[in-house]
């Protein structure tokens, strides 16, 4: 079962696992929203699942050998994940794949990270075979949350200054769950695997391959936190400091790490960002 599934790196796990030929169940917060899965598995059984609804979980989980766990960014996200791992273990659910953040290990690091550290530990004490997924920043950042000024006003607006990230796409994420989901348990078992795209790029430097490869011009914009923060009003002050301090993270040159588990894992080197820029081009262009 794959969790979050209609979400950025759900619905390509969903592909993944399709292409392999694994019969999948998409645990999913809507099922009208579910239905787009099909067209990667018109057999993908559909099932309503929802974190903070306990009475779902355990129904979602039935029959479930493997699960790929992805909890939300939330406020509850440590008590969600809790919950979740003792509804797989009361069901029997056989191997966890959890969906982490790179860096969560850091101490103190930052919040993102701790929440996230706080639910893997809980996992590893489960007694449940696990495996734990680190990914850096995703490349589909920069249609998530910079998507509308890139193709409005081609600008990238971020107070990261000249800091560097090794950017993942979502889709080397889902290669890389699809080949640990489809491994034989013991192989993983207990590993935290830190997953990183080939190359660390700062914001200019994302803007320019953007720009050569859209032939839409985009500028990056160094904007003080001051002004990062009122462009995120409306969303809650917990999520606003928690993006800041990641922004601060990237700044101060701590997101440039390059791993290459996504190779050893898949067997083939992680895409670039051109190459992610070439495959959602029209993502990219102004309407
Ligand atoms: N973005 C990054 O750069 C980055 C980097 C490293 C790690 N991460 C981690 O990646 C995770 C986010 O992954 P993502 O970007 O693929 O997520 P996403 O695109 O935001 O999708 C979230 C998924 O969860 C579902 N969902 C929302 N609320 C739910 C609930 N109460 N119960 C069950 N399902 C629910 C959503 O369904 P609906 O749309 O129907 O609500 C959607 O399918 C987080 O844990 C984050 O910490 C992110």
């Amino acid at each position: 079962m794959v969790t979050g599934a209609t979400g950025t790196v759900g619905a390509e796990l969903v592909r993944a696992l399709s292409n392999r030929g694994v019969h999948v169940r998409a645990g999913v917060h809507s099922v009208i929203k579910g239905d787009r899965l099909r067209q990667f598995n018109p057999e993908v059984q559909l099932v309503e699942l929802d974190f903070q609804r306990p009475e779902t979980l355990g129904v979602a989980l039935t029959g479930v050998d493997r699960v790929f766990l992805l909890v939300p960014l939330a406020e509850t996200q440590v008590e969600d994940s809790k919950r979740f791992i003792d509804a797989a273990k009361a069901a029997g659910v056989k191997q966890v794949v959890k969906l982490s953040v790179m860096g969560a290990e850091a101490e103190p690091g930052i919040q993102l990270g701790r929440w996230h550290r706080e639910a893997e530990q809980y996992l590893a004490q489960s007694g449940l075979p696990y495996v734990i997924l680190r990914p850096n920043s995703f490349m589909q950042n920069f249609l998530t949350y910079q998507g509308a000024s890139i193709r409005g006003q081609g600008r990238i607006y971020q107070p990261q200054g000249e800091g560097r990230a090794s950017y993942i796409d979502a889709f080397d994420i889902a290669e890389v769950a699809a080949a640990i989901l489809t491994a034989d348990v013991a192989r993983h078992h207990g590993r935290a695997y830190p997953l990183t795209g080939p190359e660390a790029l700062s914001n200019n430097e994302v803007a320019t391959i953007i720009s050569q490869t859209t032939n839409h011009p985009v500028q990056y914009i160094d904007v003080p936190e001051e002004a990062a923060r009122q462009g995120m009003q409306g969303a809650p002050q917990w999520m606003i400091d928690a993006i800041m301090e990641l922004n601060a993270l990237i700044r101060a040159g701590y997101t440039a790490t390059i791993t290459t588990d996504v190779q050893q894992l898949t067997g083939r080197p992680p895409r670039t960002m051109q190459e992610f820029v070439r495959v959602h081009r029209a993502e990219f262009l102004p309407a």
